[in-house]
């Protein structure tokens, strides 16, 4: 059997349900800890299943160039190489190759560029992308698309919109059925209702395991892309999960899920923590901030994270400043801890009905502040 999902409950428009995949099943709404190049930067797979994440997100672009897909396929797949046992969604590139390499050159068929490791020459078209993410091991496969740039006229956006969804199609063509993995498709459009309508019906006619959204979170603003998720979401079919690609802040993932999104991958929780910023119930903290550097107190008391089970704000502030890579390892620990709770809370709380509630105490913690 195909991938499913299944709904469990719905609270408004907010739903927790269960995708069932080859490696395991998976409760929603889920965020994805992002592991781009075969590894979810600073943590060892052990440490990020123990933040309770159950799915990870893999990308085709930098694996195709490095280590190359053939390599990985030789190495047991992406599960065995990098020691991740559970569920694993790839995306297929497209949105990468727009935003990485050099020297693009797109036509109907596809995508040349050059790689921005080594300056190569490489192609991917919707058939390579399927093909490269087979060989990757995904449980999931996204559809090669274009992510449409922001801003773009409504003519732009439309012929951009049309040209992923002929890929959709030959995406579709391309992937073998196999048990337990899935095809999503990926609804584009930029900030127009009516190609965001006609997004959805091309892809729901071809049908897909799961649609995403695509193209946001690239410069619209939050208010903008709730404007796109209230007039797109309630298109899609009731029965499959929805992803938001490359989303986003707890507030942007609390809004998202409130329009029933279910599935969410961003690198805010790991680029921040490599960056010294510690995601929290009471909001973002610097630890760079001199005002840490006598801190005694734990980052976040509810936490049972490593960062904060163990450490004061004082030594994570000193291992940031003194470029130790535990500082980093910490915060990133921290910061997929957080997320993981937040999910697992917004889940709770669907499931009990009191939806509102919770995210009324969520945004009053982030606004409360720290001191
Ligand atoms: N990641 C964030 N946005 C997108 C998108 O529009 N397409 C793809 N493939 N990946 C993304
Ligand atoms: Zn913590």
């Amino acid at each position: 059997m195909t991938l499913r999902w299944t709904l469990e409950a719905r609270d408004g428009e907010a739903r927790a349900g269960v995708l069932r995949t080859a490696h395991g099943p998976v409760e929603t709404p889920v965020f994805m800890p992002v592991g781009t190049a075969g590894t979810v930067k600073a943590m060892t797979a052990d440490a990020v299943r123990s933040t309770g994440a159950r799915l990870v997100l893999g990308n085709t672009y930098h694996l195709m160039l490095r280590p190359g897909a053939e390599r990985v396929e030789a190495l047991g797949g992406l599960h065995r190489m990098m020691d991740w046992h559970g569920p694993i969604l790839t995306d297929s590139g497209g949105y990468q190759v727009m935003s990485l390499a050099a020297l693009r050159s797109m036509d109907e068929d596809g995508v040349t560029f050059r790689s921005h490791i080594d300056g190569t020459k490489h192609r991917l078209t919707p058939e390579r992308s399927v093909a490269i993410q087979r060989q990757l091991g995904a449980d999931v496969t996204m559809c090669f698309d274009e992510c449409t740039p922001f801003p773009a006229t409504e003519a732009e956006a439309a012929k951009s919109m049309r040209l992923s969804m002929r890929w959709a199609a030959r995406c579709r063509e391309a992937f073998a059925p196999l048990d337990g993995h899935g095809l999503f498709g990926i609804v584009q459009g930029g900030v127009y209702p009516a190609l965001r309508e006609e997004s959805v019906g091309a892809l729901t006619g071809i049908g897909f395991e799961g649609y995403a959204v695509g193209g946001l979170a690239v410069g619209e603003g939050q208010d903008a892309m709730f404007g796109v998720l209230d007039r797109t979401v309630p298109l899609l079919p009731a029965d499959k999960p929805r992803y938001l690609m490359g989303v986003g802040t707890p507030a942007d993932i609390l809004g998202a899920v409130r329009r029933g999104v279910d599935m969410f991958d961003c690198v805010i929780p790991t680029r921040s923590g490599r960056t010294g910023r510690a995601y929290t119930s009471r909001g973002v903290l610097n630890l760079r901030n001199a005002r840490h550097a006598d801190d005694p107190r734990p980052l976040d008391p509810a936490c049972p994270c490593p960062a904060c089970a163990r450490h004061s704000r004082a030594y994570l502030h000193h291992l940031i400043r003194a470029d130790e890579m535990l500082g980093p390892m910490l915060l990133t620990w921290h910061n997929v801890r957080y997320y993981q709770d937040l999910m697992r809370g917004l889940r709770g709380a669907i499931c009990e009905g009191s939806f509102g509630a919770h995210a009324a105490a969520l945004e009053a913690g982030w606004r409360a502040g720290d001191d």
